[in-house]
């Protein structure tokens, strides 16, 4: 595992962004999974920029998301997918038949997950997986006590998790309940992982993922199991 500690959200912006540059010059088709959240958003303008600067190009690069609520239409402005829109999609040149989101609103959401689970399989392995972490360890919404043998599937989300991101919505009654989220292999099966986190609510997952603990009760934990991780933190 590579650690990077940084002093400031810029700082670890702009490394995770020198990352995913030399992911993308390497291979121009790569496939990258992302996360949504406050934590990559810095990222992602890095990203933007160095697209209109033609230093790289998101024309050949396929995206999978880690997840999405249940219930929350592609418009709905708390959505995922509208997120990856508004932050990343509409501002550089990737096509839109390369991005993949799961639906919260499919009507069989069982069946949703394995049409996930089985365009991963077809287009993957993941290249590089850009990960944040909740506040109780969780990565994607695999939340604390997920199999680490899950696969995409819809989970409840926990009420801190609620809590944490009613910030998004008018109130947490407003927040959705379910969401539908790669499962914990699904991420484990990527090639390379990125876990970026920053600020002091992060610090006490961090601090036991890099104790090299390994255990179900904190998700980003399994990370001690893969062998290409670098942690952005600070
Ligand atoms: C988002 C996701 C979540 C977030 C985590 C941290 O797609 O998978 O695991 O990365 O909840 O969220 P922020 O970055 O808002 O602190």
């Amino acid at each position: 595992m590579e650690i990077i500690k940084v002093n400031s959200y810029e700082e670890m912006s702009q490394k995770a962004s020198e990352i995913l540059q030399k992911q993308l010059l390497e291979k121009q088709n790569s496939v990258l999974g992302l996360a949504t959240g406050s934590t990559p958003i810095g990222l992602y303008e890095h990203l933007i920029e160095l697209n209109k600067e033609g230093k790289i190009s998101f024309k050949d690069v396929v995206t999978f998301n880690l997840d999405e609520y249940v219930g929350l239409e592609r418009t709905h402005n708390q959505s995922y997918y509208y997120f990856m829109q508004e932050q990343l999609f509409k501002h550089v040149d990737i096509k839109e038949e390369n991005i993949h989101i799961p639906s919260g609103v499919a009507e069989d959401l069982e069946a949703e997950c394995k049409r996930y689970e089985e365009q991963l399989k077809a287009l993957g392995p993941v290249d590089l997986q850009v990960l944040g972490v909740g506040v109780n360890g969780h990565i994607g919404f695999n939340e604390p006590g997920t199999d680490f043998s899950s696969r995409t599937h819809i989970v409840e989300l926990d009420q801190s998790t609620r809590e944490a991101n009613a910030r998004f919505f008018n109130n947490i009654d407003e927040v959705p309940t379910h969401a539908i989220t790669m499962g914990i292999q699904s991420i484990m099966d990527s090639k390379k992982i990125l876990l970026l986190a920053f600020g002091e609510s992060k610090k006490d997952a961090i601090e036991r993922l890099l104790s090299g603990e390994v255990t179900e009760d904190l998700p980003v934990s399994v990370l001690n199991k893969h062998s290409n991780v670098t942690v952005i933190y600070g």
